[in-house]
């Protein structure tokens, strides 16, 4: 039966029918603020290419902090730019690196606020890459040990969740391993599972400094045409210790997200990344498009794929929004 029985448009009449139907929900619990955290004191240092971020010194860190906190968002995800950079990532895993500094603070001034912590080591070697470099090469498993003790580091400070976004084969496995021997077997592991080597990178690399001085990242990111694939690694992440897993990019890859959540029970993170905000802005601040508008849309088109969290540059934006 359809026509003249069935008319879509009675429940788009208003806006309380079309609220009454609505599938997918948009929460500041479900989003997650990404921060760069740098030396020094009462810095605030704005992104160029990320309008409205900043890199930000651990006293002004605390702040953004317990504002993140007041709009109810679901935590931060903390990177961090450190003083000097070496070809072992030293600052990546010092128990007093810039992270684990910013970490202490917060948990001081904002317990219950979720403090997520980046581990890579892309914005701490001199070369700019994701690990050890033996031959020219980024070397696994020789980088699963500083990932380690990254993370063992990080939840010595206080971390309530780590993330891994390295793409090292193995490293959820060598994490949890590190994590359990040290009497952390109660901080849950975020993996970037499927990440792919994207372009929409490109502003993040200016905010955390952790361009590669040389090649790129595509033998260990993901070749951006792979699906079936980007299912093995999240299935490899879940088996080998996962608790949430992640997409990323989010919008150039929904078909990701929505195989993700249609195959695994586990909750789901995609990331929406600096680039796919860093358009948005731009092309509202051309006059091109409402930057509002576009922000929710795409931020609620990630979460009906089935999203559960979204790390978003927009999440102090759309918490005041949706309040
Ligand atoms: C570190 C890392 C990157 C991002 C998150 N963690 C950069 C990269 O892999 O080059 C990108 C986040 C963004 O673009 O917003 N490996």
């Amino acid at each position: 039966m359809a026509y003249p029985v069935h008319r879509m448009r009675r429940l788009r009449a208003r806006e309380a029918l079309r609220r009454l139907v609505r599938e997918t929900h948009l929460e500041p619990s479900q989003l997650i603020l990404p921060l760069f955290v740098c030396p020094g004191q009462g810095v605030r240092r704005e992104i160029s290419a990320m309008p409205g971020n900043y890199q930000l010194s651990v006293d002004e860190l605390v702040k953004e902090c317990t504002d993140a906190h007041r709009l109810g968002l679901g935590g931060v995800i903390l990177f961090g730019i450190p003083e000097t950079k070496d070809e072992m990532a030293s600052g990546a895993y010092a128990e007093d690196g810039i992270v684990q500094r910013a970490v202490r603070a917060i948990k001081r001034e904002t317990p219950e606020l979720v403090v997520i912590t980046d581990v890579c080591n892309c914005e701490y070697t001199s070369h700019g890459h994701c690990g050890k470099i033996v031959d020219g090469e980024v070397d696994n498993d020789a980088t699963l040990e500083w990932l380690a003790a990254t993370a063992v580091s990080h939840a010595r400070a206080g971390a309530d969740i780590v993330a891994p976004s390295d793409m090292m084969d193995g490293r959820v496995a060598a994490i949890r391993r590190a994590l359990d021997a040290a009497g952390f077997t109660h901080i849950p592991i975020l993996s970037y599972a499927a990440k792919f080597a994207s372009v929409f990178y490109g502003p993040f690399r200016e905010a955390a400094q952790s361009a590669p001085r040389f090649g790129d990242r595509r033998s260990y990111q993901m070749d951006p045409p792979n699906a079936r694939e980007a299912l093995r690694e999240i299935a490899l992440d879940i088996e080998e210790g996962a608790d949430i897993v992640m997409v990323k990019p989010a919008l150039p890859y929904l078909d990701i997200i929505r195989m993700a959540r249609e195959r695994f029970d586990v909750p789901l993170a995609a990331y929406q990344v600096s680039g796919e905000f860093s358009m948005i802005v731009a092309a509202a601040r051309n006059g091109w498009l409402d930057g509002e508008r576009a922000m929710i849309e795409t931020l609620l088109a990630i979460r009906r794929a089935g999203a559960d969290l979204i790390l978003t540059y927009f999440a102090r934006e759309a918490a005041r929004l949706l309040a």
